[in-house]
């Protein structure tokens, strides 16, 4: 049964896991970097890639003990490859490359997008291609049929920010800090989501398309007025997320090719009101629901594992000379 060491360094938490192609997840380490970044109030590229170069082979060392086992035991290295800040990339990628040359075992570089759509996979066995997914994180927000591993269909792409974006600015605005989301969700649980009214970008609309850049400019608003309670902002920025996720994958799901789940991934998947409006979509569309544990949501390298894994059985042997890539769709 092959086993896939799984490497993640894209944004500012550094990870590694393995994971076999059963599904057993062997071994998962992780270190966020928040407080290198907070003063600065979002993440900075140098301060990200230097904190990955330190706690990259520390945390190889760790899952490998975590398993008892050695590089001798992994069959390939997974690494994100892109899409991300590049210099972290580089370093979980180049990591890879060494690892992978050192042990002669395959290099696959994975893209980070994949390993968020096939995460739910990893969690739900039961899970089968194709699939209506909103991938929903930090720097993406887009609805793509999984029709296969390697197979995606956009439908759908934000046209200014991401959701996790405006979740983050929202937490700034209402002096929160980092980490934005799981911030907002907290206070939006003591206010009422009706009080503030707030846009919905177009949602509604015949196009397909996210848009978050107005509510942003809208909540910037209401902070401003003075008029209004945080937790009510938070509360009614979240159900206003929420309205539009929910109406942008139900246009989503009319038009998808015979999906057998309606499933969410990323980092905003880990809130609990986007998870209860979507699971109620699914319902009233008669399709079963599928949302990775929290944990599995936000970027973490089981799910780099895990693509690996998948790709691994399709043959996957990329060259060393694999370039990092910034932007890279999928
Ligand atoms: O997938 P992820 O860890 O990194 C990217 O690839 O972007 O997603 C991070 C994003 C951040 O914007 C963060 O604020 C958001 O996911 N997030 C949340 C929650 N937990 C993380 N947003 C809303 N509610 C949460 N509980
Ligand atoms: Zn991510």
């Amino acid at each position: 049964m092959p086993i896939i060491l799984g490497l993640e360094s894209s944004c500012d938490e550094t990870a590694a896991a393995l994971v076999a192609d059963d599904r057993t997840i062997i071994a998962h380490r992780l270190a966020g970097q928040e407080a290198a970044h907070r003063p600065y109030g979002g993440v900075v590229p140098e301060i990200a890639a230097r904190a990955h170069v330190e706690a990259l082979i520390p945390l190889v060392e760790a899952a490998l003990a975590d398993a008892r086992m050695s590089l001798a035991d992994v069959d390939a290295i997974a690494a994100t490859a892109g899409p991300g800040l590049i210099g972290g990339v580089m370093v979980g990628l180049v990591t890879g490359k060494a690892l992978a040359h050192a042990a002669g075992k395959p290099l696959i570089a994975v893209n980070h997008l994949e390993g968020h759509a096939l995460s739910p996979r990893l969690a739900d066995p039961a899970l089968r291609f194709p699939y209506l997914l909103l991938l929903v994180s930090g720097g993406h927000c887009q609805l793509l049929e999984v029709r296969g591993a390697g197979d995606y269909r956009r439908r759908a792409t934000t046209i200014d920010d991401a959701a996790g974006e405006a979740f983050d600015k929202t937490a700034k605005l209402l002096g929160l800090g980092m980490p934005g989301g799981p911030k907002v969700e907290a206070l939006a649980a003591e206010g009422d989501a009706a009080a503030v009214p707030l846009p919905r970008p177009l949602v509604g609309t015949a196009e397909p398309h996210f848009s978050f850049a107005g509510l942003k400019s809208a909540v910037m608003r209401a902070v401003q007025s003075g008029q209004w309670r945080d937790a009510d902002i938070a509360a009614s920025f979240q159900k206003a997320v929420v309205d539009c996720l929910v109406d942008r994958t139900r246009r989503a799901l009319a038009v998808a090719d015979a999906p057998t789940a309606l499933v969410v991934a990323g980092g905003v998947a880990a809130n609990r009101a986007v998870r209860s409006g979507l699971e109620q979509l699914a319902q009233a569309h008669g399709l079963p629901f599928v949302a990775p544990p929290l944990w599995l949501c936000t970027d973490n390298a089981a799910m780099i594992a895990w693509a690996g894994a998948e790709r691994f059985a399709q043959g996957a042997n990329d060259p060393l000379s694999f370039p990092a890539r910034p932007r890279w769709p999928l």
